[in-house]
């Protein structure tokens, strides 16, 4: 029997899954993620975590964690986690691909459209008495269909979003780290450098993960370079654009607008100039937010705790503990 720490009430049967294999489960019982010094209570006494992407698990953590086996993150996105002190101390970490693409794309084409055809405002407008009548001029917002997109990041959700874009009748741009040629031949998807595609591009969506080299890709000269009237969806990490280059990009006109489920900082203060701004949707980081894909996640960090509780390699491990043999 092992403990086991939960930073955060869970959707599905995680928590049960691992109570019915005889692990002792303290949940963190918070709204709100249990502070640095909690966090490092519980992980001093625990083998295993089950941690959110607001569970900051670093180096000095991990140090204080000695009994500490796997840390299982309930997130496609691990950059929460110091992986190379995780790996150093011996620790599993693991993360929830190939359950939550489909739903992520789902809500970055909600967020287009919604940006695009100005769902938001004028929702807003008509719920304060300001549908006055049918207007030719109210609301004018840009077609999606036909329109040129341009995915960065053809990973899991890059191509989910890329079918979806092909009912939509748009022509698809992507740039990654590498090519994908039967993706691209399957989809029709045309590749560009980062910066021919922000040219090219009336609406521009991220899916890279956050990583030194991600870090602020989309700053004041990416900003630039995007077509007067683009669009910005980022529905991947905050950090990987400039706020205050966009919000530049904003109040000078150059840009149509943003929709953003990831900001940075999050939550995003209200006193924010990013608020102000009618053409711009943020939503608070839902894009997985399903009640299945949620659950699925969840279900998936027990499954990878429980792996390596019972001594086997975890299913979705992104750092491996130093000198373990890789299966092959
Ligand atoms: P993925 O399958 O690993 O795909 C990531 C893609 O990014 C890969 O194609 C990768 O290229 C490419 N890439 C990595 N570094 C790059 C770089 N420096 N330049 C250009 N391309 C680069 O990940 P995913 O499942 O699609 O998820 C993407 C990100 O979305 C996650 O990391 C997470 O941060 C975010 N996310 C957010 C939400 C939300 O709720 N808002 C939900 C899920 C995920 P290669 O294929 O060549 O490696
Ligand atoms: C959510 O942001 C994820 O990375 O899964």
């Amino acid at each position: 029997m092992a403990s086991v720490f939960v930073t955060r009430r869970l959707p599905g049967r995680a928590v049960a899954m691992l109570e019915e294999a005889g692990h002792r489960v303290e949940v963190w019982p918070g709204e709100l993620p249990p502070p640095p010094d909690e966090l490092a209570r519980a992980l001093a006494g625990a083998e295993a975590a089950i941690v959110l992407l607001t569970d900051r698990i670093d180096a000095h953590l991990l140090a204080g964690a000695t009994k500490l086996k796997v840390v299982a993150n309930v997130a496609v996105g691990y950059d929460n986690i110091d992986v190379e002190a995780a790996a150093a101390r011996g620790v599993w970490v693991t993360n929830t691909p190939g359950v939550l693409h489909e739903t992520t794309a789902d809500f970055t084409f909600t967020l287009l459209l919604a940006g695009a055809r100005r769902v938001t405002v004028s929702e807003r407008a008509a719920r304060a008495g300001g549908w006055k009548t049918w207007s030719p001029t109210a609301f004018l917002g840009s077609d999606v269909h036909g329109a040129t997109l341009g995915i960065v990041g053809m990973g899991q959700i890059g191509t989910a979003v890329a079918r979806r874009a092909r009912g939509f009748a748009m022509r698809i741009l992507y740039t990654s780290r590498t090519r994908k040629l039967e993706i691209e031949a399957e989809l029709g998807l045309e590749w560009r450098p980062l910066e021919t595609l922000l040219a090219e591009a009336d609406f521009v969506t991220l899916h890279v993960p956050l990583t030194p080299e991600t870090r602020g890709l989309i700053g004041a000269d990416a900003l630039r370079r995007m077509k007067p009237g683009a669009y910005l969806v980022n529905t991947a990490r905050g950090p990987l654009v400039d706020h205050q280059a966009l919000v530049e990009a904003l109040r000078s006109g150059h840009l149509g607008g943003a929709a953003l489920d990831v900001t940075d900082p999050e939550p995003l203060p209200l006193d924010h100039p990013l608020w102000s701004f009618e053409n711009v949707v943020i939503t608070p980081h839902i894009a997985s937010a399903s009640e299945r894909t949620r659950a699925r996640m969840a279900e998936m960090a027990a499954a990878n705790v429980l792996a390596v509780l019972a001594g086997r390699e975890p299913p979705n491990a992104v750092a491996r503990p130093q000198g373990s043999r890789k299966r092959t």
